[in-house]
């Protein structure tokens, strides 16, 4: 590694390659070298409209990550090929960060935590959502003592329709259809992610945990699985839930996926109100709190591609203080390991505990 600014090459320039760009591209403390993907032409593509167009692109991932001009690769692919070509990347030296879900299974993730733990430079998993600038600021004010003792975590995934969202390319929607690319449902499991990293931030890691998973048809006859509801349980009389529902007639404001978040935190003394995440109801403020009679409103930048952002800053600043990274991959293992238990709560038709 250089003493210069850190030199990242992305792996996979798919849809999601366009948020992990923004920061590479804006802070002196790290640059964009260089762009991998089977599909070249895209990733010419990409860089042009990143404003990168002498940027170095290959099609081959074990080439690329030879290069002795990368130090740090991101690592944006299919789920499946996350564990072999993050063991790859650290075998040939690089510093990792790599989306989430770290893989499919359990057994997966353990050999990816030794792997890491045994790399001598960093390796993140990559978790936007729990530095979205809305969900900062929950997380401030709970820390602030704001409403006591967080008692509840209730989640919404609620996608509909949007005129104004991103064009999402069929070929992002296939791999998601295959159970063995995938790891599981595209809401659930793939954008439920989020959603137990959300539940395991605010609350912990969960005892027990409960789903009904349900299929059903979404937008361009994709199968996905809405409405579903998961139910957990932590340490210390404390609950939460996500659910997820579809409701296809609905239009939605959004740049983004055609999707909103919204959670709810309820304490001994008041309740966090998060209002949104990919998409927006109309104008409603992006973090309000109820206590002691009275609905405070904060006004925080509240567009999704803050939280990709905010994420890879921390993790350029966390290299460079040597401190570690936030997922790190023991911490991504607890995430997944909390997906994972939904999935086979739903597929046995039993509650699952995690002590188990
Ligand atoms: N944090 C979030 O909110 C969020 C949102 C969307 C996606 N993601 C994650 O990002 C990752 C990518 O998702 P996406 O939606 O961008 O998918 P995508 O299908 O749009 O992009 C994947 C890219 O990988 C390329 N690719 C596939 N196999 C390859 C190979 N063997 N060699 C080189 N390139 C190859 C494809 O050509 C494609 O361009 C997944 O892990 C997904 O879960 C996270």
């Amino acid at each position: 590694m250089t003493s210069g600014p850190l030199r990242a090459g992305i792996i996979g320039a798919g849809r999601i390659s366009d948020l992990h760009a923004i920061e590479y591209l804006q802070n002196p403390a790290a640059r964009l070298v260089a762009l991998c993907d089977r599909d070249a032409a895209q990733a010419r593509a990409k860089a042009r409209a990143w404003g990168v167009p002498d940027i170095a692109i290959d099609d081959d991932i074990d080439r690329f990550l030879a290069r002795p001009d990368i130090d740090l690769v991101e690592i944006l692919l299919p789920h499946h090929l996350h564990l072999p070509v993050a063991k790859k990347a650290m075998a040939a030296g690089k510093i990792v960060s790599l989306q989430k879900p770290m893989c499919l299974t359990l057994a997966e993730a353990d050999e990816l935590v030794a792997a890491a733990e045994a790399h001598d430079r960093p390796v993140k998993i990559f978790e936007n959502f729990i530095f979205y600038p809305p969900v900062l600021k929950a997380r401030a004010l709970i820390d602030e003592g704001a409403i006591g003792t967080p008692l509840s975590i209730r989640i919404k995934s609620n996608p509909a329709r949007s005129a104004t969202a991103w064009k999402v390319p069929a070929a992002a929607n296939a791999w998601r259809q295959e159970h063995d690319h995938a790891g599981g449902g595209p809401l659930v499991f793939d954008d439920g992610h989020h959603k137990f990293a959300l539940a395991w931030h605010f609350m912990g890691d969960p005892e027990e945990v409960h789903a009904f998973i349900n299929w059903g048809e979404g937008p361009g006859g994709i199968r996905f699985d809405a409405q579903s509801m998961i139910s957990f349980r932590f340490p210390g009389n404390r609950v939460g839930n996500l659910e997820v529902v579809y409701s296809p007639e609905m239009e939605m404001i959004s740049q983004y996926y055609a999707q909103d978040d919204r959670v709810e935190i309820t304490g001994t003394r008041g309740v966090i109100f998060i209002n949104g995440g990919h998409g927006r109801l109309a104008a409603t403020p992006p973090v309000s709190l109820y206590r002691d009679g009275a609905l405070t409103h904060y006004d925080v930048p509240s567009g999704w591609e803050q939280s990709f952002v905010l994420s890879t800053r921390d993790y350029i600043e966390a290299i460079g203080a040597g401190r570690p990274p936030l997922l790190t991959p023991r911490q991504g293992r607890q995430v997944l390991r909390f997906a994972l238990a939904a999935e086979q709560s739903a597929r046995e038709g039993r509650s699952i505990r995690l002590s188990e």
